[in-house]
């Protein structure tokens, strides 16, 4: 007999038929502080290696879902690929984070393209060995990284907290940043379509570093014009696609963000406050609210009661709208396992 088939939990709520579960997934989920993931790393030889075998990613992308009760699984890959397809030479450096050969010129950005698609082919065919072991009421999400926060770190050649080198960049060449990232909006668009096609049913934009182009007319320019772009497109073809987006640290710039983009969430970071966030998105906004987060991964690690009082006062606090539990930004690598089913149980625990 056909088992009857529910729909994911997750996309129930981004499709805002509200039920009384609290759908929770974990930026970061699939990642160090387990053991089996650093087995198979190991395995793999170093993590672009491991994000560069589709069976072994699908392993750990299926990992923390077999540990843990979460609604969904994101597809084990990183922002990074991206670059690393335009020859940018990608490495990641122990304890150091990634390194690329930095953009330096405007021949360079003429003449970007993607040349190594191989290195993103294998994020599609784990989506496919995903998709089919996941169990019908789990959501698989695909995900990309956002043109600036991509740009920044092509224009950088590393990680940083302001990203000095890519801020002078675009004071001393507007126009050429913005040809950067009308590049990247093509390459991400296409990278993202082809991730539905291969079954990513929900999609996440991760745009880490919006805090670095937060001056109003720049952050319209930088993060949300290409992003629209890139929206604008995806829906022409799969108008129906949950798309969430995460412009971390952007502050009081989640509001524009919320009016002008035609996302079905947005996530967001441990930095705001929630209750005007909330008032203020629901007076501008005709749509479903559906917000995503909060938790402080700081706060999961240290676990305890005041985990559990911080996770309580979430709940309570995104009560009147549609709501994904997630953190503010990735499970930090030395959280205890033990933190995360308390973390799972008490969310349970609150369903009704
Ligand atoms: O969330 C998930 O479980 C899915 C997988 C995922 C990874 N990276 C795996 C990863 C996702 C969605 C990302 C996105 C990503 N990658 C972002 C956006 C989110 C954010 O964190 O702000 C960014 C900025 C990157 C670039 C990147 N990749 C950085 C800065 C680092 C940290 C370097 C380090 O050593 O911690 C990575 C590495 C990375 N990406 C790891 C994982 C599991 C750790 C790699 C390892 O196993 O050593």
């Amino acid at each position: 007999m056909d088992k009857v088939k529910k729909k994911p939990s997750l996309i129930e709520v981004l499709n805002n038929n509200n039920n009384n579960n609290i759908p929770v997934w974990l930026m970061r989920q699939a990642g160090r502080y387990l053991p089996e993931y650093r087995e198979v790393r190991k395995k793999a030889g170093s993590f672009l290696n491991l994000c560069m075998n589709a069976k072994l990613a699908a392993e750990v992308t299926m990992q923390p879902l077999r540990r843990f009760d979460l609604d969904a699984a994101i597809i084990f890959s990183d922002i990074l690929t991206i670059p690393m397809a335009c020859n940018r030479n990608l490495k990641f450096v122990e304890n150091e984070g990634p390194r690329l050969k930095p953009i330096e010129n405007e021949r360079e950005i003429l003449e970007l393209k993607i040349t190594n698609f191989e290195y993103l082919e294998p994020v599609y065919e784990s989506l496919g060995i995903v998709k089919k072991q996941l169990k019908i009421d789990k959501a698989l999400i695909g995900f990309a990284g956002a043109p600036f926060t991509i740009a920044a770190y092509m224009i950088e050649g590393k990680g940083s907290v302001n990203f000095s080198k890519c801020v002078s960049f675009f004071y001393a060449n507007e126009k050429l940043f913005l040809l950067l990232l009308d590049k990247l909006e093509n390459f991400i668009t296409n990278h993202l379509i082809k991730q539905i096609e291969a079954g990513a049913e929900v999609i996440q934009i991760f745009e880490s570093h919006a805090k670095v182009a937060l001056d109003e007319n720049k952050f319209k320019l930088f993060c949300i014009d290409p992003v629209n772009k890139i929206i604008n497109k995806i829906r022409k073809i799969y108008p129906d696609i949950a798309i969430i987006g995460f412009p971390r640290n952007a502050e009081h710039s989640y509001l524009e963000y919320g009016k002008s983009l035609n996302v079905d969430c947005i996530s967001i970071d441990q930095n705001i406050n929630i209750e005007w966030l909330i008032k203020n998105l629901k007076m501008t906004n005709n749509r479903n609210l559906c917000l995503q987060g909060n938790l402080a991964p700081e706060i999961l690690l240290e676990g305890g009661e005041k985990m559990i009082a911080s996770i309580n006062n979430i709940i309570d606090v995104f009560s009147s709208i549609n709501h994904i539990f997630n953190l503010g930004h990735g499970v930090i690598k030395e959280t205890p396992v033990e933190n995360i089913e308390l973390l799972i149980k008490t969310i349970r625990s609150r369903e009704k």
